[in-house]
């Protein structure tokens, strides 16, 4: 059949045949392409908050009510109780508190207060009216669409009361803040800087899977087959393969990353059911990851479907989600490079080079899914399964911002 298409080639050299004979050179790797390729129906994982939040818009459905088109009349001046304000502030059971984002004087005192917003200590003397106070904190959309602050009235986080409570506290503040410490004050305290060799299996414990992986590489599956019968040398055969990662895989019509493709090609060739997040699928990610670091990030996005992929997963990453309704680009963009509460944000470059990823305030390695995952949990956003299409949208998007940067797996994070 080769022969015959490249003879044919000879004659009449056209851009079909081209096509014709780069596909034949490059073998399709077989793909399991009918079952999912993580656990249905999802389960969250052990330990996180089991909220139900089906109410708010997910990266898989918008479903949260409009932002109100005119700010609420009050029906006199407020005359809420400050005290109980300045509790309400502090509070972390709703949506993690006003200090995540605000220094607020002595409040602010509390526990490393965030930057992302302005300092509030001396609102009181600002002169703000009380529709305006009351309305900001219970929906800030309706005087400015752009802001990153959660509606907490509209979603139900406070009642009236409680917010009337907080205007009355906000209006006495009216003295610049006192730090007992310098890193109290978000404006001084340093960014976080890991300094740990990553790759050194003294100081990085998530290289225990890159040991599992090459066990798991040589191990007979239920078929009989293992890795090792296909792929003799894993270390020459894949050594950028990894960077080039995720893709647009036709067969699936949807955007594959790495764990999803050891799933569905595991279970196509050695028939191993490594199911994402399972620690066979985590160990068998770092390692061809792994055997890729230094390689640069060089996703496909010039194909149409990678494009339309892309423009998805940018669309996805601007989607307002969850009871607190943050998007992606709330903290990672607008407010990257500020504090919420004691943890810095991130910019999106330098986010995906270093996954799969070990956790050290969780003993654990987390794959990008995961991180997704947590990052719309955090924010009481229902989470999408770790193989939903609208990730692999998203994490196309995030790999193409982080084109050029050079893979270094596994990472230490905090
Ligand atoms: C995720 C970060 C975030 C959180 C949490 C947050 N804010 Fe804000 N807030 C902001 C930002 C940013 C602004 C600046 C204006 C804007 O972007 O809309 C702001 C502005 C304000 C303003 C208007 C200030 C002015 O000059 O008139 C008030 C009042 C306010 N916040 C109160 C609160 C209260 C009360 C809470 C807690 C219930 C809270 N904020 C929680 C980010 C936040
Ligand atoms: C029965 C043979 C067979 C087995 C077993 C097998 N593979 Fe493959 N694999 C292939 C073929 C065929 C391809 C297509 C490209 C090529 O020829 O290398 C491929 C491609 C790949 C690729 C590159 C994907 C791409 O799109 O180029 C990776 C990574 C890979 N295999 C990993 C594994 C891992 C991990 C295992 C063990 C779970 C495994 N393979 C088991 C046959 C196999
Ligand atoms: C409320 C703020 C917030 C929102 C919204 C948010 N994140 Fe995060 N994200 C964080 C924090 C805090 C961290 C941990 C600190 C860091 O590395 O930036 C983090 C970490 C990450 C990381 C890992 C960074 C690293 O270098 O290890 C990725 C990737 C990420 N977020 C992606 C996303 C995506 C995609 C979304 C939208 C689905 C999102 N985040 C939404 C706060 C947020």
């Amino acid at each position: 059949m080769r022969g015959r298409i490249l003879a044919l080639g000879v004659l009449a050299a056209t851009v079909t045949m081209t096509a014709g004979v780069y596909a034949q050179s490059k073998k399709e790797a077989p793909l399991e392409l009918k079952a999912d390729a993580s656990a249905r129906p999802w389960k969250r994982y052990n330990g996180w908050p089991a909220r139900d939040e089906s109410k708010f818009s997910t990266l898989g459905k918008v479903v949260s009510l409009p932002t109100p088109k005119t700010p609420r009349k009050l029906d006199g001046p407020i005359t809420g109780d400050a005290e109980k304000g300045a509790k309400l502030v502090a509070d972390r059971n709703r949506g993690g508190s006003c200090l995540a984002c605000h220094v607020m004087g002595q409040a602010g005192n509390a526990d490393l207060p965030g930057n992302v917003g302005p300092d509030l200590s001396e609102i009181g003397n600002a002169g703000r009216e009380d529709e305006w106070l009351f309305n900001y904190i219970y929906d800030a959309r309706v005087y400015n669409p752009e802001t990153v602050m959660p509606p907490w009235g509209g979603h139900g986080l406070f009642n009236d009361e409680e917010i009337k409570d907080m205007v009355a506290f906000l209006k006495t503040l009216k003295k610049p803040a006192v730090f007992k410490t310098a890193l109290d004050n978000p404006e001084k305290r340093p960014a976080p800087v890991e300094k740990r060799e990553n790759l050194d299996p003294m100081e990085n414990p998530g290289m225990w899977a890159v040991e599992k992986a090459q066990d798991l590489w040589k191990a007979n599956g239920p078929a009989g087959k293992s890795c090792q019968n296909c792929h003799t040398n894993a270390a020459t055969a894949f050594k950028t393969w990894a960077a080039s990662m995720p893709k647009w895989e036709p067969r699936l019509n949807k955007v594959v990353g790495v764990e999803e493709f050891v799933t569905r090609h595991a279970k196509a060739t050695t028939g191993a059911d490594w199911l994402m997040e399972t620690d066979e699928n985590r160990a068998m990610s770092v390692y061809l990851h792994f055997l890729a670091n230094g390689n640069p990030v060089r996703v496909d996005t010039t194909s149409a479907p990678a494009k339309a992929a892309i423009e998805r997963g940018k669309e996805l990453a601007n989607r307002k989600v969850g009871e607190l309704n943050f998007a992606c680009t709330d903290c990672h963009g607008k407010a990257a490079n500020h504090w919420i509460r004691g943890q810095w944000l991130g910019e999106p470059k330098g986010q995906y080079d270093h996954f799969p990823t070990w956790r050290t305030s969780l003993q654990a390695i987390w794959d990008i899914r995961q991180r997704f995952q947590w990052c719309q949990v955090n924010i009481r956003a229902d989470e999408l399964p770790p193989d939903a299409k609208e990730y692999g949208d998203l994490e196309l998007y995030l790999a193409s911002t982080n084109a050029g940067q050079k893979l270094s797996v596994p990472g230490i994070r905090h």
